[in-house]
């Protein structure tokens, strides 16, 4: 089966739809594959490049159109690209079908079957093929990089000879895939960091990577079964903007990422809120395409405010790393659907059935809803109640349910004193009290001390071995030496278990 990979015509477009490293992964899914000359050149991959990576090189969009059973793209094509197009073909692209029906039904009319790689449905094992994701992930890693080349400071805090230098803060408005990139960045980089989200369930994910959640005083949840947000109401979004003025005075950075699918951004920053901005101050609006979060963001420009607000309406695409992932992507439906050898459209499938939205000469859009999981249909039907009165409720079961172990353990302890000798007691009862305290300590230690945690037991089960091998004797039946056997054996599981746990770990640190 032939793949080809046209040139993008948009002349903003500077991502191609394959790398060498794709092409390479291409021809072990058994495709020959055919590139027009010059496409990857604004990523900067030349026709060399690709060539030695086992690509064809051809002269012009009608011959890849014209011959290929499959074509990547990356923008929607334009109408004079699908009048090229062969009846039968398979077309995956960026393709808004909600917004693009003329488009749609044009494609169905040249019988093409086309893949609205936006349009992959959100469920996990879709993740690989989510090409909103992964260009998410990019936009909000280069929004902290933009918008600290236009913030006139460090990032950092510093103490250097010559002076203080205080960190900069930096607020980050919605918390998916964007916002958590551009926390972790922001973060990497030294700022201080609050973000902001409708949905509450974002919060630990917000806290997990070294950011505030900023919290309304107004119970509501934006939290939808699909994953995104819904629309908030307009008490809710009043209390947000009347939060956001507040930390407009006092943060030196905004990037706002708020998103509603098939929705205009919610505007969330209004003019007053850029009057109350220090001069020097960056606004990086990543819903600008959108229609903006920011009143005052113009879309593909970046311009200064009379009180020296740099807005940031647009944003470089990395168009070489956004290739590769969005060259990934498209590897991994094409996985999906069988690769060359086992080549299937199947309509059955959850996630090609949702994504092709044109399909043997029909318009296949909006798809069929996706069925919600129990478990998140019963997420969305909880009542939320305080969580102080939830917590008060454990700390009041947790305590009924120690007083009860330690008295079953002390009577336990009293029946025992009636029968047994007084060395045995009074080794045993040292036993008990030193597994209760030991496993109080350890389950109070949180998750992330755990892998310290690890070392020390490993010097605990040293111990152990040291007193197995003191009580061992040559009799091999003797119960003591059995007992001493086991707790060597055991002892040595730990310690092995805990260097190779402890060597995996290390090894995901390393570059
Ligand atoms: P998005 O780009 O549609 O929205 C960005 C963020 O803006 C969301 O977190 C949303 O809650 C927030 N937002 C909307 N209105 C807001 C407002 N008025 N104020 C403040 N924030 C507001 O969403 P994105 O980043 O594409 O994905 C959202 C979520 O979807 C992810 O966090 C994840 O849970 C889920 N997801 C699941 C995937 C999968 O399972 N395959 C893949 C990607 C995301």
């Amino acid at each position: 089966m032939k793949v080809g990979i046209p040139s993008e015509i948009f002349p903003n477009e500077l991502r191609v739809a394959a790398t060498p490293k794709t092409v390479k992964r291409l021809q072990k899914q058994g495709f020959e594959v055919y590139i027009q000359h010059n496409a990857g050149i604004k990523a900067n991959f030349s026709d060399k490049d690709f060539e030695e990576a086992g690509a064809k090189i051809v002269a012009t969009a009608v011959e890849i159109y014209g011959k290929s059973d499959i074509v990547l793209k990356v923008k929607e094509p334009a109408m004079e690209e699908v009048d090229m197009m062969k009846e039968g073909l398979v077309m995956l692209s960026y393709l808004w079908p909600a917004q693009n029906q003329p488009l749609l039904q044009k494609l169905a009319d040249k019988k093409v079957n086309a893949i609205a790689m936006d349009a992959i449905p959100r469920i996990s094992r879709a993740q690989k093929m989510d090409v909103l994701s992964s260009m998410a992930n990019i936009a909000g890693y280069r929004a902290v990089i933009e918008g600290s080349y236009h913030f006139g400071r460090f990032l950092n805090g510093q103490i250097t000879a010559a002076g203080k230098v205080e960190p900069a803060k930096i607020l980050v408005i919605g918390a998916g895939v964007a916002g958590l990139a551009a926390i972790g960045a922001a973060n990497s980089l030294g700022a201080i960091v609050r973000a902001f989200d409708t949905r509450k369930e974002v919060a630990e994910q917000i806290e997990s990577m070294g950011a505030q959640f900023l919290t309304v005083e107004i119970n509501e949840d934006g939290a939808t079964a699909s994953g995104y947000s819904k629309e908030m109401s307009k008490a809710f979004i009043d209390a947000e903007m009347a939060l956001f003025k507040a930390q407009a005075a006092e943060v030196d950075i905004i990037i706002t990422t708020a998103q509603i699918p098939g929705r205009p951004a919610p505007k969330l920053i209004l003019a007053d809120h850029v009057a109350v901005m220090k001069p020097g101050s960056v606004i990086v609006d990543l819903a600008a395409s959108s229609g903006g979060n920011c009143e005052l963001t113009k879309n593909g420009e970046v311009y200064t405010t009379d009180n020296g607000v740099t807005i940031i309406g647009k944003l470089n695409q990395l168009p070489s790393q956004a290739s590769q992932l969005y060259g990934n992507n498209l590897c991994h439906l094409l996985d999906d659907m069988g690769k060359a050898e086992k080549w299937k459209i199947d309509m059955e499938d959850a996630v090609v059935s949702r994504a092709m939205v044109t399909y043997n000469g029909k318009i296949n859009w909006p798809p069929a809803p996706l069925p919600v999981s129990p478990a998140k249909q019963k997420v969305a039907e909880v009542v939320v109640e305080d969580p102080k009165v939830v917590a008060a409720r454990k700390n009041k079961k947790e305590a009924t349910s120690m007083v009860i172990k330690l008295s079953v353990i002390g009577l336990f302890l009293l029946m025992l004193g009636q029968f047994a000798p007084s060395a045995f007691m009074q080794h045993f009862t040292v036993f008990v009290l030193a597994v209760f305290i030991g496993w109080q300590v350890i389950w109070n230690v949180s998750h992330s001390l755990h892998t310290p945690l690890m070392a020390v037991t490993n010097a605990i089960s040293g111990i152990i071995i040291v007193g197995g091998l003191l009580q061992t004797t040559d009799d091999l039946t003797s119960p003591m030496t059995i007992i001493a056997f086991v707790a060597i054996l055991v002892a040595s599981i730990n310690i092995v278990g805990g260097f190779v746990v402890t060597h995996r770990m290390l090894k995901m640190f390393k570059k």
